[in-house]
């Protein structure tokens, strides 16, 4: 049964180095189905960052999918960012929109969250397209119905309880309930830096909204770490593995009942 890795928010330019060395050593241990890294790749969205960031990408285990966070915009140009916010991300990193992926009893695809500018204070918050959520739920709809299907973001669309972040994003409710009436049984997101998997009030009940830690040294009460899903046909199973300084262990964890379709 499928297996994936979340890797999220490494922040290269602030990453901590030993665990992003770590990770790499697991997955490639690991070996799982499918990496998705969900955003934040880099801390100021420099060039240097994200020929770092690249490297990195290059030395996991393939397949991976990856989508840009608010950090993957150039955080101090004020003109750039506005103007071509994804430049930099679509040079060395991949397409900010859309990606999609595919591995036996697993489908995912992307939905950018992150956005260079908005007309509101705090432009780092999140938005997302509820066209490319449609679009999402139309690209699952040709999958093996017993398929995981997994919507990689980086900002939470709802508020997760107990979290010193908020994503704030814009239509983020209305996405969520798109996406779990059209039958995604993950959405995967990052930007809080604190792990929690907890199941959306709507529709089944059966669609989770899982957060990953941080690879990064912006700790926020947590170890460095990252998710590993681990799936049967009956259960989702998400662990939270963290950095103890020499090796990742997993110190929580969480079952999730899967939806059954017809
Ligand atoms: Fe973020």
């Amino acid at each position: 049964m499928p297996r994936i890795i979340q890797f999220s928010d490494i922040h290269f330019g602030g990453e901590n180095t030993a665990a992003t060395e770590g990770a790499l050593r697991f997955a490639e241990t690991d070996r799982p189905d499918l990496i998705l890294v969900t955003g934040d790749l880099t801390l100021n969205g420099l060039p240097r960052e994200f020929k770092a960031a690249e490297a990195w990408l290059q030395r996991l285990p393939r397949p991976w999918l990856a989508t840009p966070g608010n950090h993957d915009t150039p955080y101090w140009n004020l003109v750039l960012r506005a103007l071509t916010p994804f430049a930099r991300y679509g040079r060395w990193i991949g397409p900010a929109f859309g990606e999609h992926a595919a591995a036996e009893g697993l489908v995912a695809r992307t939905v950018t969250t992150a956005r260079g500018a908005q007309p509101r204070l705090d432009w780092s918050k999140g938005a997302i397209n509820l066209a490319a959520c449609h679009e999402a739920v139309q690209h699952f709809g040709a999958a093996p119905s017993d398929a995981l299907r997994v919507v990689a973001c980086h900002h939470p669309l709802i508020e997760a309880t107990g979290v010193p972040v908020t994503g704030g994003v814009h239509r983020g409710e209305e996405a969520a309930a798109i996406l779990a009436h059209g039958g995604v049984d993950a959405i995967l997101t990052g930007h809080v830096h604190n792990p929690f998997a907890v199941p959306l009030a709507c529709a089944d009940g059966k669609t989770y909204a899982i957060g990953a830690g941080t690879l990064s040294l912006r700790l926020r009460g947590t170890p460095a770490g990252f998710n590993r899903l681990c799936t049967t046909p009956e259960t989702l199973t998400v662990e939270a593995m963290g950095w103890t300084g020499s090796h990742f262990e997993p110190y929580r964890s969480w079952a999730l009942p899967r939806r059954v379709r017809a």
